[in-house]
């Protein structure tokens, strides 16, 4: 595991954004796992700099996110599906029709997550896949529990997530209660792992996902177990951590 400490959200932001510009050099045509949340907001917006100064093309890159809420659809301002176009895919040259996210409208749990599954199972594997961090160690949805699950599937949404994104909606009752998240094996899969993590407050979870015993309580820890990863992360989230 490779950890990366920056002052900074905006240096960590940077850094991520020329590791995933550096792939699409490398490999036009590159499969992005992509996240929603606060953390890669700043590396959107750099690759939409770096986009609009003609140092990326982005005509040939796949991307497929991690989750989606069950039940909104891609015309909610919450849904992931939403932010994504919002903060990237309406600012790059990306072909909207290559860019994946749950379906949140598919009311067959087990049709929505097995055709995610099998769609990502039938593209290239994912070149590099981008990570937040959740407070009770959630990497997509996957929240946790006594195993770790491996495919896409549909969770329940656990009491400290709903309040942390409580914040995006007018009130508590319409946060959804259950996603459709990529697996922990799905995760896994991909060939690179990059973990952006900042703030103070994500310190505790962040020493234990690095120092911590391989647990599903913590799903994060699984990431030791990954043979490419780089965590990218400012001096407040890594305060914890002997680094
Ligand atoms: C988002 C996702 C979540 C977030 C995590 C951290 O697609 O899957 O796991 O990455 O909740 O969220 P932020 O970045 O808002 O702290």
């Amino acid at each position: 595991m490779k950890i990366i400490k920056l002052k900074s959200y905006e240096e960590v932001s940077k850094h991520a954004g020329m590791i995933i510009a550096s792939t699409i050099t490398l490999k036009p045509n590159a499969v992005l796992g992509l996240a929603t949340g606060s953390s890669p907001i700043g590396c959107y917006n750099f690759l939409i700099d770096a986009y609009n100064k003609g140092l990326i093309d982005f005509s040939k890159v796949t991307s497929v996110n991690l989750d989606e809420y069950r039940g909104l659809d891609g015309s909610h301002p919450q849904s992931y599906r939403y932010f994504m176009n919002k903060n990237l895919f309406s600012h790059i040259n990306i072909d909207i029709n290559n860019t994946y996210v749950p379906d949140g409208t598919l009311e067959d749990a087990f049709l929505a997550c097995s055709q995610y599954e099998d769609l990502i199972n039938s593209l290239d594997q994912i070149d590099v896949q981008l990570l937040g961090l959740g407070h009770d160690g959630h990497i997509g949805f996957n929240e946790p529990c006594s195993y770790f699950p491996d495919k896409t599937h549909c969770v329940n949404l656990t009491e400290t997530t709903i309040n942390a994104n409580k914040r995006f909606f007018d009130d508590i009752s319409q946060v959804p209660s259950q996603a459709y998240t990529m697996g922990i094996g799905t995760i896994m899969k991909a060939k690179k792992i990059l973990v952006i993590v900042c703030g103070e407050d994500k310190a505790e979870i962040l020493s234990k996902l690095i120092n911590g015993k391989v647990h599903p309580e913590i799903p994060a820890s699984i990431l030791q177990f990954h043979h490419d990863v780089t965590i990218i992360a400012d001096e407040a989230a890594l305060k914890l951590t002997n680094i």
